[in-house]
């Protein structure tokens, strides 16, 4: 294929950005079309209209807006002043009418390369938007982002949903926006389509196809995505909001002894090694989770492990000292955050840690659970020295790192919480 001439001889190419925002979203349901419900705390026509601005290139950003939608669009966009945004202007009874407004909008800004792009569609890549521009820049007539069809496609009866065959997805894309073109051939062949009575071409590039302009494709994204239902908003605004969400990291450490007694086995780190002797306490006496317990519960300030499960109360006699590292775990995540990293020291002569370490490891990691990575578990004799050198028990270190949504100090002293 020939390419013309680069478009257009100045590398300074007036780009401008059409975003349709006109539709009703009936598809995504619930009252407030979908272009102004919220991702992570923005709509989405806001992060669309951002994504838009982040692009240097692009010299004008024009929004197409519903009949009734000026409070909605205004409150959108409240506190953004980028020059480059212009006025909204209003769409039509359908996406092409809408294009074709937007078009028609721009005849004072007079660009050179426009971009249409989908109001629905916030999470378009500075590398999308400027590989559209580069089509038209080095000579395309018309370009559209999109991605290689990924799934195996299959042809099927509509009713009965029988197969009737498998589609070659060999050469198949999913088109996406934005899509560019020069400004004058794309006007004139909405115009051409609107005077014809084409009304219902889905994008514009099937408006350019039928004027006779060759289209190409440039990369799009899989990220790119148009939100259309419901389930799309609410998948969205959950990665949004942790994508946001300051967090801050907290470590804490603690230690726990516990006396040998006679016995035959010695529970520690939430398995069962036989030993000549066992180790004394009022619960299983799992000096290993019982450090890690209290280092989880430190990492939110929220007391220790006597404070939850008092010795004095009866129902702990022997216990199995998972649950206390469970509840440790569940108060933290309650709070929004999340394990790091765990790392518990045992410090004995006797039994040998060793052999038993990935198996704790395992066993810490599934009480957590955290995958396997995030669990460290060593062990050290003191050298003969002290009450673990003379085996008179076993003490154990724990250090919890973990992830938590940033306290806002200045909040936190609103509500009374003192210094
Ligand atoms: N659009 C528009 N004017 C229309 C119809 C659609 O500007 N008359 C815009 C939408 O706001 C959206 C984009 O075109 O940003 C893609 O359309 P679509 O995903 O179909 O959005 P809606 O038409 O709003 O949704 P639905 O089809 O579910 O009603
Ligand atoms: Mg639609």
């Amino acid at each position: 294929m020939t390419v013309p001439d680069t478009f257009p001889p100045s590398a300074a190419a007036r780009v401008a950005m059409i975003l349709v925002a006109a539709g009703k979203g009936l598809r995504a349901g619930g009252g407030l079309p979908k272009q102004y419900r919220k991702l992570g705390g923005a709509t989405v026509l806001r992060r669309t209209i951002e994504a838009a601005l982040a692009c240097e290139r692009v010299s004008a950003v024009l929004v197409l807006i519903g009949d009734s939608d000026d409070t909605h669009y205004a409150d959108s966009i409240s506190g953004l002043s980028d020059p480059r945004l212009l006025p909204p202007a209003k769409g039509g009874d359908t996406r092409q009418q809408s294009v074709l407004n937007g078009l028609r909008a721009l005849e004072d800004f007079a660009p050179d390369i426009v971009l249409v792009h989908d109001g629905a569609r916030p999470f378009v890549s500075q590398d999308v938007v400027n590989a559209s521009i580069d089509a038209i820049v080095t000579g395309h007539l018309a370009a559209i982002a999109a991605v290689p069809v990924s799934d195996t496609l299959k042809r099927a009866d509509g009713e009965s949903g029988a197969i009737l065959g498998t589609v070659e997805r060999n050469g198949l894309y999913a088109a996406q926006t934005p899509q560019a073109f020069r400004y004058s051939d794309i006007l004139a062949a909405h115009e051409a389509a609107a005077r014809e009575g084409r009304i219902s071409f889905t994008d514009d590039a099937a408006v350019a196809e039928w004027a006779g302009l060759q289209v190409v494709i440039t990369p799009g994204e899989t990220g790119n995505i148009k939100i259309t239902t419901a389930e799309d908003l609410r998948r969205l605004d959950n990665a949004a909001r942790e994508q946001n969400m300051e967090m801050e990291t907290r470590v804490a450490t603690a230690y726990d002894v516990h006396a040998f007694e006679a016995g035959s086995e010695v529970i520690i780190g939430g398995i069962t090694i036989p030993h000549d002797r066992a180790l004394k306490g009022h619960s299983d006496a799992d000096v290993a989770l019982h450090a890690l317990t209290d280092a989880v519960l430190a990492t939110i300030c929220d007391g220790d492990i006597g404070h939850h499960f008092p010795p004095s109360d009866p129902q702990w006699r022997g216990a199995a000292s998972d649950q206390f590292l469970v509840y440790a775990v569940d108060r933290l995540r309650q709070r929004g955050g999340r394990i790091s990293h765990l790392d518990v020291t045992i410090v004995c002569e006797r039994p040998k840690i060793g052999p038993h370490r990935e198996t704790m490891r395992a066993r810490i990691a599934e009480i957590c659970g955290v995958p396997l990575h995030r669990v460290s578990v060593k062990a050290t004799t003191s050298e003969r020295l002290g009450f673990t050198g003379r085996e008179e028990g076993i003490a154990a270190l724990a250090t919890a790192t973990v992830r938590l949504p940033a306290a806002d100090d200045d909040e936190a002293l609103a509500e009374g919480a003192r210094p």
